[in-house]
């Protein structure tokens, strides 16, 4: 099929003709290269309006606190509209066990029903039951791909290589 031809009965975007994978194919192929106009990727942090006080020790016992009585800490709007996203990985530390406060704070006021959620868990060596409690709170999304990304003080546990695998399954 030539270019004119696909132009008619393509979803994708056609570019030049893309000789990249052209010894493991028969026919041509004019994919163009996707870009945020073909796939809206967008990066937003989960913060607090209220910032933690103290050294790491002092934030890691009020954290427990926290997380013991279930503290949503009131965060600040993300500036993106959820509505626009099927797939959403959500990165959270693992705060005594469970997924952060600024994170139980995102999952209980916005509504992920029917999105598919990747969720990428830091920790020092304790996940304890933090999966679980996503898959609980979004049990009407898809939970898929998760990551336990492991920390021994500064180092992280899992080789880069196991990491680069993860990003490349996006
Ligand atoms: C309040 C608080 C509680 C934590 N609880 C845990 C825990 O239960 N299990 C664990 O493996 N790590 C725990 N950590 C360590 C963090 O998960 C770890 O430092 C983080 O994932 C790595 O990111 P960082 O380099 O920003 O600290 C806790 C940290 C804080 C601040």
């Amino acid at each position: 099929m030539d270019v004119k031809e696909l132009e008619k009965v393509s979803d994708f975007t056609l570019g030049e003709e893309n000789t990249t994978y052209v010894k493991y194919f028969t026919g041509k192929s004019y994919l163009s290269v996707l870009n945020t106009k073909e796939v809206v990727i967008c990066n937003v942090t989960f913060e607090p309006v209220k910032s933690y006080t103290g050294d790491y020790n002092s934030v890691v016992e009020q954290g427990k606190r926290k997380v013991d009585r279930g503290f949503k800490p009131e965060i600040k709007p993300l500036l993106v509209n959820l509505e626009d996203y099927d797939t959403i990985i959500i990165g959270t530390l693992v705060w005594w066990y469970t997924y952060a406060s600024a994170v139980a704070t995102f999952l209980s006021e916005y509504d992920l029903s029917g999105k598919t959620i990747i969720p990428f868990v830091t920790n020092g060596g304790w996940i304890g039951h933090t999966l679980k409690d996503i898959k609980k709170v979004c049990k009407n999304a898809a939970v898929t791909n998760v990551i336990d990304i492991g920390f021994n003080t500064d180092k992280m546990v899992m080789s880069e290589s196991n990491l680069e695998k993860w990003i490349a399954s996006l």
